[in-house]
């Protein structure tokens, strides 16, 4: 294949990297800092799979500077962060933590000092304690909640962040959260699922809405996970498996936002939720974004399900012949990418796309100061690729974040996976340059090589 080149990406492409609060900040009880439903998760004991917990994670807390001093020397322009919503209501509501505030502000200086744009993720996953304890998003007055903590965060930094999501992935913190169980806060119920779904729906307006009155020249979005279906086989019924498996796994979270409502002929599992939708509520769920964030990780091959009442069944496929398999059990396959970019463009209701999230985690290895991941290169190259494809097709993708700047504390899975073009020891907190991320400077002209 031919070599990347910055330029096949246009001049006003976007080169970030993304992160979120909990999985990098650490300094879980600083200063005023309120417990989130990851404090809780992570100190309860035997649920992530490491036994580890974001309490120190890579430190961004107090390591900022230096972090996005490299981000820049790396040769990027743009930073994806979250907001830790208990760092800024301890409480959840009422209270608003200065110093919490503060915080923030001076990643936002520090990021515009150094030539780097931020872009502000306000919901990646860490709800406060308090609010959990008060139902979560499975009780309605979570819509109002939220809209709290979105009226104080641009309040604040609106003067100076002009890009804005406002969640991250409900297609996984919604389904692990409520109806699995494997993430924070840990619920398995059918009925609180469907409810946090609507109330996730209605937030996002919500949302919107205040960040368009605080901040009224700003770009507004938000951020979905996709994960395509390859249909396992030529039979109907497996492409029926197929089409129930993208409206449970996408189409209910990115589809009542367009105005298309939810998807309930082809999702089952959202039989019941009308018992949740009130008044306004369906014209309330629909947001005018200025651009989606399509974060994009693997695909599944899908087959119908032997069982009767069950739809589909993904396939682990894990077959190392045709495909890479990450650390975390990913499938590669690049080119669920640019099927998921023209999917989404193919909507027609969104003008701007960026891809917010896309990486890898590899078993690195740390060797007199090299880790020479010459896989997650080779993501990285030809899942690129795939997005400079999709630009020539004519999808108005303008972006493209890496997940991560540096390796950080992945959920359930702890800190064992490492996804970073950085490599961290968690004993000493150094950071150390992968190869993948002096591909990336060689790529952007940034000025960071390997010796
Ligand atoms: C995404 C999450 C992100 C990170 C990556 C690997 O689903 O948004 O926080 O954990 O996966």
């Amino acid at each position: 294949m031919t070599e990347l080149r910055r330029e096949d990406f246009g001049d006003d492409f976007t080169w970030g990297v993304a992160h979120a609060a909990y999985q990098v900040e650490g300094a879980w009880d600083a200063d005023d800092k309120g417990p989130s439903i990851w404090d809780t998760f992570t100190h309860g004991g035997g649920r992530v799979f490491d036994k580890t917990n974001g309490d120190v994670a890579t430190d961004f807390y107090h390591r900022y500077p230096e972090d996005l001093a490299l981000v820049r020397a790396m040769g990027f322009d743009a930073q994806r962060f979250s907001i830790s919503w208990p760092r800024v209501l301890p409480d959840g509501v009422g209270r608003v933590s200065t110093k919490g505030l503060d915080f923030y502000s001076r990643v936002v200086d520090t990021c515009l000092e150094l030539g780097i744009e931020p872009w502000v993720t306000l919901y990646h996953w860490d709800l406060p304690e308090a609010l959990h304890r008060r139902g979560g998003w499975a009780n309605r007055d979570s819509v109002e909640w939220f809209g709290e903590l979105a009226d104080a965060v641009v309040g604040r930094l609106g003067d100076r962040v002009t890009r804005w999501m406002v969640f991250n992935e409900p297609g996984t913190f919604l389904p692990f959260g409520y109806l699995l169980g494997g993430h924070a806060p840990g619920v398995r119920s059918l009925r609180r699922f469907q409810a946090a779904v609507h109330h996730v729906g209605l937030a996002q307006g919500r949302g919107a809405a205040a960040i368009r009155a605080a901040a009224p020249g700003a770009s507004v979005g938000t951020t979905h996970i996709f994960t395509p279906p390859d249909v396992a086989g030529d039979r109907p019924r497996h492409r029926r498996a197929a089409r129930a498996f993208d409206a449970a796994m996408n189409r209910v979270y990115v589809e009542p936002s367009l105005g298309l409502g939810y998807p309930m002929d082809d999702a089952p599992l959202l039989r019941g939720i009308e018992r949740y939708v009130r008044g306004s509520d369906e014209a309330d769920l629909v947001v005018d974004w200025d651009f989606l964030g399509v974060q994009y990780y693997q695909r599944f091959a899908v087959a119908a399900a032997p069982v009767p009442g069950l739809r589909f069944v993904p396939l682990f496929r894990k077959d190392h012949k045709r495909f890479d398999i990450t650390a975390m059990g990913w499938e590669v396959d690049p080119t669920g990418l640019s099927d998921v970019l023209r999917t989404v463009h193919g909507y027609g209701k969104v003008p701007e796309l960026f891809v917010t999230e896309n990486g890898a985690a590899y078993p690195d290895h740390l060797v007199d100061g090299r880790v020479h991941d010459v896989r997650r290169t080779a993501y990285y190259r030809d899942h690129l690729a795939e997005v400079a494809r999709a630009r020539r097709e004519g999808v108005p993708v303008h972006g493209y974040f890496c997940w991560s700047y540096c390796d950080n504390f992945e959920w359930a899975a702890g800190l064992r996976p490492r996804f970073g073009l950085v490599h961290v020891d968690y004993e000493t907190q150094r950071r150390t340059v992968k190869d993948s991320g002096y591909w990336f400077s060689r790529l952007l002209g940034g000025t960071v090589t390997p010796g």
